[in-house]
């Protein structure tokens, strides 16, 4: 579903973000992309859906070569969650956020009615949809993108930090969302006991190089690994005494 290979970035000249990546995620497939402030993990999202294009290297997301021609292609199945809500958010209302990518792919009105009536049960928003987005708090302003993505029915999810201002409520709800999900995900994310909970694999990431990948108990457990990279293990996995 996403491969790159020998994927390198740099925002400024000379300053390379991110370093010869090689990453493969397969159909159905829940990832965990991990690593400190700065390791280059939105960055990486952000080129799978085209929006950092002067990268060098080969990227592919559902076989389709990540350039202008096939932003389209790829952006219609893949659904990207920003880090920061604001960016993601456009519309007087949260209904017309969720509803705007299925008008814009001229769904029919039954079918948009049905996608967004799922999204606003799933994420329990539905006390949300009438009003402003700049009227909202953070953690509503989540939901609301969640449940933009939710509507879509996407291939391939990439979530950046989706549990950030959540209660713990609206995360476990989360938490039980991405579970049930059928789509392929990838998850950039600090809440490592969420990635623990959801993901089948995690990418540990550090100065815009791969450190490690394995499975999550395999790399969330590495105490060493993860200390040694600016990281600390999950909560569920740290002894009481240790808190
Ligand atoms: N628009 C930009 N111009 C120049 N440098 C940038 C830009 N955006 C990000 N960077 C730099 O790229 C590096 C990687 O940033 P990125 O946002 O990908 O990190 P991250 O792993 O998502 O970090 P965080 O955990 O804080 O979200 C950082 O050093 C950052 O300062
Ligand atoms: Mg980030």
């Amino acid at each position: 579903m996403i491969k790159t290979q020998n994927l390198s970035f740099e925002y400024e000249r000379g300053i390379p973000i991110l370093d010869s990546i090689d990453i493969s995620v397969q159909e159905h497939e829940k990832v965990g992309i991990i690593g400190a402030n700065g390791a280059g993990k939105s960055t990486l999202l952000k080129i799978f859906v085209g929006l950092l294009d002067k990268y060098h290297g080969d990227v592919r997301v559902l076989g389709y070569s990540v350039e202008k021609k096939n932003y389209a292609k790829i952006r219609e199945q893949v659904s990207y969650m920003f880090q920061d809500s604001d960016n993601q958010l456009f519309m007087p209302t949260a209904l017309e956020d969720i509803e705007f990518a299925l008008r814009n792919y001229k769904k029919s009105e039954q079918e948009i009615k049905q996608s967004v009536d799922y999204a606003i049960k799933a994420t329990g928003c539905a006390d949300l949809i009438n009003k402003s987005v700049w009227k909202m708090s953070g953690g509503e302003k989540k939901l609301v993108c969640i449940a933009t993505m939710l509507a879509t029915k996407p291939k391939i999810m990439l979530l950046d930090e989706p549990t950030n201002s959540l209660d713990p409520f609206n995360r476990k709800n989360l938490i039980d969302i991405i579970k049930s999900l059928k789509s392929t995900v990838v998850i950039a994310s600090h809440d490592l006991d969420m990635i623990l909970d959801t993901c089948d694999r995690v990418i540990l990431m550090n100065n815009g190089k791969i450190i490690a990948t394995g499975e999550c108990m395999e790399i969330l457990s590495n105490r060493e690994l993860l200390e040694s990279n600016r990281l600390l293990l999950p909560i569920s996995l740290t002894k009481k005494s240790e808190l």
